[in-house]
């Protein structure tokens, strides 16, 4: 059903989040046309703004590539024309009732749907929750139109807090009205799993612990915490990026085919298979932090802004993970996430078993397993490593990739992840969007790990800043010929 008019508040739109990724995807949304004619975009923070001086700092960060052929500055303009700033406190029912009459006198009477965009740190999650709550704004409103809040990891520290603060949110919002945002959900090479494994004959008869020796997940990003610190410093690697991220690229890469694409059931086949991952133990798990770089140029973790020079924090890991069901059993997956590393990267690496016989052995030629290999990023690209006779007149093996490079293959532009969610809130379509049980089950993979973890006998081991992480790392990921 097509929506005729619609009221987007982002709650602390001063902030980076709100200001490079939530109003410049609305931005490119707006230049291909999908948000209806009657729109309005309401900025809610702290920082004292007028009109003006909000429009201006929202410009800063929007790029007409959508529409390179028309005047920049005028898309640009029509779109701040939707763009509305009403300072206030998190806590306070006040401020959404001031935000609530700004609407008003923008919008005049009659029904609007609205989306609530919290883009605000965890800390004041609640507050914003409750003063919502309390200021009428969710339950006031028509019927017929509908209302739909979208929140931001980190959900929660650990299993018991993450279903502490799904409660506490349901007292506000329904779970209907929900959509916890994981960005990497929104990338085109993630959405693309699905497609790579259920469209292709190819893959599902392979696709168990038949054919796949192992399957490699890994996360690197050559910068430290920077200005995160103080967040980073609570939270850690691995629920910065191992619980969710890292997480439910596995989940989309191992669970069963659903029943069919709608949200319930792909959900559903992504909950069964998290609950079927074996808790991370101490034995399968490595943490590093990094030092500082070589060259002294770059700060030591425990140098950084906002964190505490006595901090253990990870800032690195790396798990052995397993799958408890019959396709996956005895199949390692081995994740590794880290910061300050010497690349960024974000790649699967799904390793086959080598061919059973040696045919080809006599010739001294060495074996090697096939190799599917799906770059998240930078550069999507999709590549199958092969078995190959080199050309010549021997008989000599060797492995080549079968390669698919987005850049080269699609004469088209990729959307940012937030673009993508974005105009699923707006269409009101959960596949992509976190349902309760399914943080409950992704939790559970990591709380005693990370409990034991904060128990505070584990020092992670130090690796210097842009090195290729930790010792400890690299020996369990070899366990798997990683
Ligand atoms: C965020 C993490 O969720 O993802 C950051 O909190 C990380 O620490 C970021 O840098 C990476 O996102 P992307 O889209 O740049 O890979």
């Amino acid at each position: 059903m097509s929506i005729k008019r619609l009221g987007i508040v982002v709650v602390g739109a001063s902030g980076d989040l709100a200001q490079r990724k939530v109003i410049p995807a609305l931005f490119a949304l707006y230049c291909q046309g999908y948000l209806p004619e009657d729109f309005q975009i309401y900025g809610l923070a702290r920082t004292p703004y007028d009109q003006e001086g909000f429009r201006r700092k929202i410009a800063e960060n929007l790029t007409c590539r959508y529409t390179p052929g028309e005047s920049c500055a005028g898309k640009t303009e029509a779109f701040l024309s939707h763009c509305h700033y009403c300072q206030g406190q998190y806590s306070s029912s006040d401020s959404f009732l001031d935000l609530f009459q700004l609407m008003r006198s923008v919008e005049g009477d009659g029904p609007v749907n609205r989306i609530f965009y919290m883009a605000i740190p965890p800390t004041v999650f609640m507050q914003v929750a409750s003063a919502m709550g309390d200021s009428g704004l969710v339950t006031c409103g028509d019927r017929e139109e509908w209302l739909r809040v979208v929140v931001e990891k980190p959900f929660g520290r650990d299993r018991a807090t993450s279903d502490a603060l799904v409660q506490e949110m349901h007292k506000v919002f329904t779970e209907e009205m929900t959509y916890r945002i994981d960005h990497y959900l929104g990338k085109e090479i993630i959405q693309n799993l699905m497609v790579l494994r259920f469209a292709n004959i190819i893959f599902e008869p392979l696709w168990n612990r038949h054919f796949i020796e192992s399957v490699r997940i890994r996360w690197a990003e050559p910068v430290g915490v920077g200005q995160r610190g103080g967040y980073f410093d609570g939270f850690g690697i691995i629920r910065d990026v191992m619980q969710n991220h890292l997480l439910q690229i596995m989940a989309l890469l191992a669970m069963d085919p659903p029943a069919n694409l709608e949200a319930g059931p792909v959900r559903d086949a992504k909950v069964k298979l998290l609950r079927d991952v074996l808790p991370v133990s101490m034995n399968n798990l490595v943490v590093g932090q990094y030092g500082p770089s070589e060259s002294g140029q770059q700060p030591a973790y425990v140098a950084e802004a906002m964190v505490s020079p006595r901090s253990r924090t990870p800032t690195y890991a790396a798990a052995e993970l397993r799958i408890n069901n019959p396709r996956w059993d005895g199949v390692p997956f081995l994740i590794e996430a880290g910061k300050a590393l010497d690349e960024r990267i974000n790649e699967v690496r799904i390793r086959f078993r080598k061919v059973p016989h040696g045919l080809f052995e006599r010739w001294g030629t060495v074996m090697q397993a096939n190799e599917l290999v799906i770059r998240i990023q930078p550069d999507e690209a999709i590549s199958f490593e092969i078995m190959n006779k080199a050309p010549g007149l021997d008989l000599e093996l060797i492995r080549t990739g079968l390669n698919l490079r987005y850049q080269a293959a699609f004469n088209a532009l990729i959307p940012d992840a937030y673009e993508c969610l974005l105009l699923d809130v707006i269409q009101g379509d959960r596949n992509l969007f976190i349902r309760s049980d399914e943080l409950a089950a992704a939790w559970d993979v990591f709380t005693p790990a990370l409990h034991q973890l904060e128990s505070g006998h584990v020092v992670p081991e130090r690796y210097p800043y842009g090195s290729s992480g930790p010792a400890a790392g690299k020996t369990l990921m070899s366990r798997h010929g990683g």
